[in-house]
């Protein structure tokens, strides 16, 4: 599958694709490994009119989840969507500074590499209109990948992986957008597996789904931490308690506090934390 790819540059290729790359740890954390760096980085829209984001160091460690949290507007969504450059699809934007990813500056990257690797799921499911089965190999098949037995050993992994290979085994040949909301969202989540990401970027995953679909989410995203490294944008403090390791919060583009999810809740460091998280303002 590797050389199906084509890229710009062979020694990047082959130095992400290597999972045994060593990475370094955290100073402030020295237990975890660090998948994204954030240094001094600044995002503008409108050709620079708007700064969206101001000055950001923060660090992503692997196999943890990191939530973004703040009030709206904050830029949680814009950082997250940094991270796998979409921000590059919008006319004006402007960046400085840098991110790494496994200490590679991603602008360096190949796109469709590094998106195959950092994975995006969105507030809206957004299933493909095509079936539950095409749905979760088009990446791969994009990929170049034909065998149909691996094709099929990926469609069973990733549904099972969500937890949805036995609500749709039946139904495999059923347009993605048949199913529930909560479904279609395990479908996407599922979709975003199938491309063996080592990052699953969330926007608000939930805030579109009943209470039952939101602890089913949440729980399918205690679980893919063993295997992937997750950021999520939540509202939803509660769920940022629940599930997430670390939490980053933001308000008007800047990084306000960096801390574990639990040290984050119990003393905020910050007294603009404090507020927010108390609910003196939203
Ligand atoms: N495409 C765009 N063009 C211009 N300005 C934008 C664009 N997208 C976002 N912004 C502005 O950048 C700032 C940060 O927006 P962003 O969507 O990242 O916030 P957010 O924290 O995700 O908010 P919410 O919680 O409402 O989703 C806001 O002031 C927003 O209006
Ligand atoms: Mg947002």
């Amino acid at each position: 599958m590797k050389n199906s790819f084509k890229f710009k540059k062979e020694i990047v290729n082959e130095e992400l694709f290597n999972n045994n790359i060593a990475l370094p740890h955290s100073e402030e954390y020295p237990d975890e490994e660090i998948i994204f760096s954030v240094k001094n980085f600044q995002f503008y829209y409108d050709n620079g009119a708007k700064h969206a984001l101001k000055d950001i160091n923060l660090e992503i460690f692997k196999r943890k989840v990191t939530a973004f949290i703040g009030p709206s507007g904050c830029g949680k969504s814009t950082l997250l969507r940094c991270f796998n450059r979409m921000n590059d699809l919008i006319d004006g934007n402007k960046k400085e500074g840098e991110i790494l990813y496994k200490g590679t500056p991603i602008d360096t990257l190949n796109t469709i590499q590094l998106r195959s690797k950092v994975g995006m799921v969105f507030q809206q499911p957004n299933p493909f209109p095509m079936s539950i089965y095409n749905n979760i190999t088009y990446g791969p098949k994009c990929q170049g990948l034909r065998n149909k037995k691996e094709l099929d050993k990926i469609v069973y992994q990733s549904l099972n992986d969500v937890g949805l290979y036995e609500e749709v085994k039946d139904q495999i040949t059923h347009s993605g957008t048949s199913l529930s909301g909560g479904q279609q969202q395990r479908l996407c989540i599922a979709r975003c597996i199938a491309m063996s990401p080592d990052i699953i970027l969330m926007d608000e995953p939930t805030s579109a789904l009943d209470p039952i679909a939101t602890l089913k989410i949440e729980e399918l995203i205690r679980k893919l931490k063993e295997k992937y490294t997750i950021i999520i944008v939540t509202h939803n403090m509660q769920q940022a308690a629940r599930i997430s390791d670390y939490t980053a919060f933001f308000m008007l583009g800047e990084l306000v506090e960096f801390n574990k999810t639990e040290e984050f809740f119990a003393h905020p460091k910050n007294k603009k934390s404090e507020d927010y998280i108390t609910g003196k303002f939203s």
